[in-house]
């Protein structure tokens, strides 16, 4: 039951390790904080004289930004240590990087990498509690968290939905952490895209797999857009954005086919007119920007539950 249930975890590193009672507890304590983002003064003294170092080795807006506004309205102390890609050679400077910050002694460490497993790599060495903000094309735990938040607020629930999921489904790890997730907490999940971008084993995730939009859709509750991850592609794997907007782009003819109370999701950016028609991003489905405002009450809570869980242990 969540009302007994005790955060024990020090990192949150994705979706895949968890329990469906941790998810729940992260999306309850998500919705306590959604208020003091409503308030004239938005700030609680929850996690004072706790430091937050953002380490984002990767570009990033939305992500760090919206961790940065969740710290400071929980008034911990953040930091942003920015590194540029291509100055790095891996898992060499990123034991570097570990052991310089640990000499910092700070309690939370927020991490964005191209490497998958950095975060975990960083987890095991330090004693700070480690979230991973994305890494490569394995998870992005928080994006797949506000993304629940959004539906549950939205549908009242995430059992016996159906969620369509259409993109590049092997390069985005946004897709990853919210099949885990979405599996878990009973939905529905298809995923839809092109066959040069999907990946052989992704049905044993527990999802359908399907090359056609219009068929992934049908009678769907949530549709979720994801952008073509042209940074992780060694070669074009499509023939050019107009035909890939032509078989794979949403439109709102096409949308006829899913529930009339279908609500569109994109964890941004967005790239009009490649994954998704402007009319139907800014229409009245859309919930794209509530992700964004449910992102920071998300980041709020999961910096709460593991500072919790650090300073239990101190
Ligand atoms: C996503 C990411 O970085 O994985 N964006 C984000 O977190 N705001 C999705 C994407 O880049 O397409």
């Amino acid at each position: 039951m969540s009302t007994e249930f005790h955060w024990s975890r020090k990192d949150l590193l994705g979706i895949a390790e968890l329990e469906p009672e941790e998810i729940t507890a992260v999306l309850d304590a998500a919705e306590s904080f959604q208020e003091v983002s409503a308030r004239a003064i938005k700030k609680v003294p929850t996690l004072r004289g706790q430091t937050v170092v953002n380490l984002f080795f990767e570009a990033s807006t939305r992500t760090r930004s919206s961790f940065e506004i969740a710290q400071k309205r929980l008034s911990a102390d953040g930091l942003n240590f920015s590194v540029s890609g291509s100055s790095l050679t891996k898992g060499e400077s990123l034991v570097d990087t570990a052991l310089t910050l640990q000499a910092m002694a700070p309690d939370l460490i927020v991490i964005r990498h191209a490497y998958p497993g950095a975060p975990q790599m960083l987890a095991r060495r330090l004693a700070a509690g480690v979230i991973n903000a994305g890494d490569g094309a394995h998870e992005h735990p928080t994006q797949a968290l506000l993304d629940a938040l959004t539906i549950r607020e939205r549908k009242g629930r995430l059992d016996g939905l159906k969620v369509a999921i259409i993109g590049d489904i092997e390069h985005c790890r946004v897709v990853r952490s919210n099949i885990h997730l979405l599996t878990k907490m009973g939905s529905e999940v298809v995923v839809a895209g092109p066959r040069t971008m999907m990946p052989a084993a992704i049905a044993k995730l527990g999802v359908t797999v399907s090359y056609d939009l219009d068929e992934a859709i049908a009678d769907a509750d949530v549709i979720m857009m994801l952008r073509i991850q042209l940074e992780r592609q060694s070669k074009m794997l499509f023939p050019s954005t107009r035909e890939y907007f032509r078989l794979f782009g949403l439109t709102r003819a096409r949308l006829q086919a899913a529930k009339d109370d279908v609500i569109i999701m994109h964890p941004g950016p967005m790239n009009r007119g490649v994954e998704i028609a402007s009319d139907v991003a800014d229409g009245s489905d859309s919930v794209i920007l509530e992700q964004v405002s449910n992102g920071v009450a998300i980041r709020m809570a999961v910096l709460y539950l593991l500072a919790g869980v650090r300073q239990a242990v101190a």
